[in-house]
């Protein structure tokens, strides 16, 4: 098959990237490579990918997807995106254009091209406020508290409207906070290492008082892949599914796990909640479960000694 991946030097991209190429398909990546959180760790991603024969990469905005030639791409997996709930309240506009208009042309270019497939990322962050726990895809999504949450929501009103309109079968994927090796610098895991391994000082919102559904990276992409396997044998779908651990964890707990795994200490500032932050979030996946029949689960423990151990 012929993979299109979005955002493929971000973090989930380059996983779901390696995945689809040590199963022999071939990859077409296109991604900006954008300042968002240093490019360092994206070139690095990129220069990983650049070894296998089937990976082909575009360095191009997405807004420019149209000057894209390839013909006969399967499934288009759509993962670029100003990612980042707090940057989302210092450049509201940016996040509209980059998650939202540039979404539009991408299914423009997939109607355009008769893409007839169009996975996309939404995020846990659309359940903002509603306080329901294990938070289930039926859950009204209407209480949003980020702009980041805000685009994510319309990325799937979009999905509906190209799928009911167009026929272009969509699944949108609510990944709740991911983590693994190449992992994103600007991330609570990768914060708190960073910090133990430079004797920096860490910060904990609310007190470290909030919890978190954190989801290793193998699982998010095995449970992609495993919906495109699905979804070769049916004609007509318009989905979203939660991907979670499925386990929430106090955040504080959280930096006493990677204390012990480093062996490290380091200075910790109490702060008051942020407005932005909801204050938990647990992940029901029956639905995605049930569709795919993928059940593996790497457990936080084991999870974060793989980011160690990636150091
Ligand atoms: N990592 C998480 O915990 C998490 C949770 C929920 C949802 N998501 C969503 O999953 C997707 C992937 O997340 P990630 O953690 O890999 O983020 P990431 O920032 O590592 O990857 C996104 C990539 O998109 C690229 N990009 C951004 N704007 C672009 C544009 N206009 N044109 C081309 N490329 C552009 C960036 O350079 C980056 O490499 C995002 O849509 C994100 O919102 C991630």
């Amino acid at each position: 098959m012929k993979i299109l991946i979005t955002g493929s030097a971000g973090f989930i991209g380059f996983h779901l990237a390696s995945l689809f190429l040590k199963k022999k398909h071939t990859v077409i990546g296109i991604d900006n490579l954008c300042k968002s959180y240093g490019v360092k760790v994206k070139k690095k991603r990129l220069s990983e990918l650049r070894k296998q024969k089937n990976f082909k990469f575009y360095k191009k905005d997405l807004k420019f997807i149209n000057q894209i030639k390839e013909k006969k791409i399967d499934y288009i997996i759509h993962l670029a995106a100003q990612a980042g709930v707090r940057l989302s309240q210092d450049k509201p506009e940016l996040f509209i254009n980059d998650n939202i208009l540039n979404t539009v042309k991408l299914f423009e270019f997939a109607k355009k091209e008769g893409i007839k497939n169009v996975f996309y990322a939404s995020s846990s962050s659309v359940y903002g406020n509603s306080n329901l726990y294990p938070s289930t895809e039926d859950i009204n999504i209407n209480k949003p508290i980020s702009i980041y949450g805000i685009t994510k929501g319309c990325n799937e009103d979009l999905a509906y409207y190209y799928n009911y309109v167009y026929g272009i079968n969509t699944i949108g994927f609510r990944f709740f906070t991911v983590y693994g090796p190449y992992g994103r610098p600007d991330m609570s895991i990768g914060i708190f290492f960073k910090a133990l391994l430079n004797k920096e000082k860490i910060s904990l919102f609310n007190n470290g008082n909030n919890y978190r559904d954190y989801t290793y990276v193998d699982d998010i992409v095995g449970q992609i892949y495993s919906c495109v396997l699905r979804t070769l044998k049916i004609k007509k779908y318009n989905k979203v599914f939660n991907i979670g651990g499925e386990k929430t964890i106090q955040i504080k707990k959280l930096l006493n796990l990677i204390e012990k795994i480093s062996k490290r200490k380091t200075k910790v500032i109490f702060s008051k909640k942020n407005k932005l932050d909801p204050v938990k979030s647990l992940a029901d996946n029956s639905q995605i479960k049930k569709f795919t029949n993928f059940k593996k689960s790497t457990s936080i423990l084991e999870g974060l000694k793989k980011v160690y151990k990636s150091l």
